[in-house]
This record gives structure tokens, C-alpha cells and sequence, in this order.
């Protein structure tokens, strides 16, 4: 049993460091906006309330869909805990936060995807537009976009 709700940012420092930031202190999951009012933070506990998966929805633009009608959030600091992942809790944190965009008027919602959860996105109704590239810390990525 998982259950997924908003959260304070900073309750998924620790989760987003380990995850994205290599193990990093949770200082480094910071990321700039996090405290922006419009941020929303959405998070999977299981069922002695460990905090196991997490997303980050920010309000900005589509780099290659500026002319896209409806208001753009980009997806960050996506990440489900090691042991927990292939068992659904990426997709459940996914859908609140695109609830969370349907239900303040809709839009488009968009990620700079790291290229293993690629299929993560695409099952979640998300497409690639662009190239692909490079990032020299992270890795090989590639936006992804849908309406919601
Ligand atoms: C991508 C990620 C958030 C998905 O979360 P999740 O809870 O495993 O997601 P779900 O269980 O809903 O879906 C699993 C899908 O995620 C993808 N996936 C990517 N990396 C994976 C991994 N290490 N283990 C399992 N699934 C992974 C697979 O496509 C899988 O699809 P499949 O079941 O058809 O094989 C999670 O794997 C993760 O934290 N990965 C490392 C950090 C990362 O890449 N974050 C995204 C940055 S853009």
C-alpha cells in the first residue's frame, strides 16, 4: 500500500539527492524555484510513511513549444527509491501531478527525460520532440511532452 500526496519540498531532499544527485547531501537536490509559490511537490510514502517516490512541477515554457496555447510545467526531480522501482510508484506520483496540472485549467507538461526512463514517460502518454543530447555530469537525455 503507497499512498501519494503534496508535500514540502524540502521532505524530498534526502530522496532526490540520493536518487539524482548521486548520493549526494540533500543540499544538493535543491533546485532553483523549489520554493516558488505556483511549485508543486507530490510524493509516494508506503505504509510505515518512508517518503519512496517523488516529483517536482514547474511553471515554465516548452523551449521547443513556445507558441503551445495553455500555460507549460516542466516535470523535476522525479524519482522513486531504489528497491521500490518497476512496481508503479513512478506512474502514481506521475498522475497526481498531471491531476494536479488538469485541475488548475490544463496545459502542456514537459521534462528533459534522462534516456533509461524514456519508456517511463512514453507509457504515461508522454512523446519526444527534439534531438537528443548529451549532459556531461548526468548523461543522455531527451524532452518529452504531452497535454494534460
Ligand atoms: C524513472 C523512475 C522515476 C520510474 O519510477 P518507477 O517507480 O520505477 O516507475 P514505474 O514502476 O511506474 O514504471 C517503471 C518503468 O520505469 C522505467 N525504468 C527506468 N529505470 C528503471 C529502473 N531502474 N527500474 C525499473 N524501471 C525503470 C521502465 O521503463 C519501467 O517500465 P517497464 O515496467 O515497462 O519496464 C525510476 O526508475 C527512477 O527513479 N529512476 C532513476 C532516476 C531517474 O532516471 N529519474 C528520471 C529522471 S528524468
Amino acid at each position: 500500500m503507497i499512498e501519494v500526496s503534496r508535500v514540502q519540498v524540502e521532505e524530498t531532499y534526502p530522496l532526490r539527492a540520493k536518487v539524482l544527485r548521486n548520493g549526494g547531501p540533500p543540499e544538493a537536490a535543491r533546485l532553483a524555484g523549489d520554493d516558488l509559490p505556483e511549485v508543486a511537490t507530490y510524493a509516494a510514502r508506503d505504509a510505515d510513511g518512508r517518503l519512496i517516490g517523488c516529483v517536482g512541477l514547474f511553471p515554465e515554457a516548452c523551449p521547443d513549444l513556445p507558441e503551445h496555447p495553455g500555460k507549460g510545467w516542466r516535470i523535476r526531480g522525479m524519482a522513486t527509491e531504489d528497491g521500490w522501482r518497476g512496481k508503479g510508484v513512478g506512474a502514481q506520483v506521475l498522475e497526481a501531478a498531471l491531476e494536479h496540472v488538469a485541475e488548475r485549467g490544463g496545459g502542456l507538461v514537459w521534462c528533459n527525460a534522462r534516456t533509461p526512463a524514456r519508456r517511463f514517460y512514453e507509457r504515461a502518454g508522454f512523446e519526444v520532440i527534439g534531438e537528443p543530447w548529451d549532459d556531461p555530469e548526468i548523461g543522455p537525455h531527451v524532452r518529452m511532452w504531452r497535454r494534460a
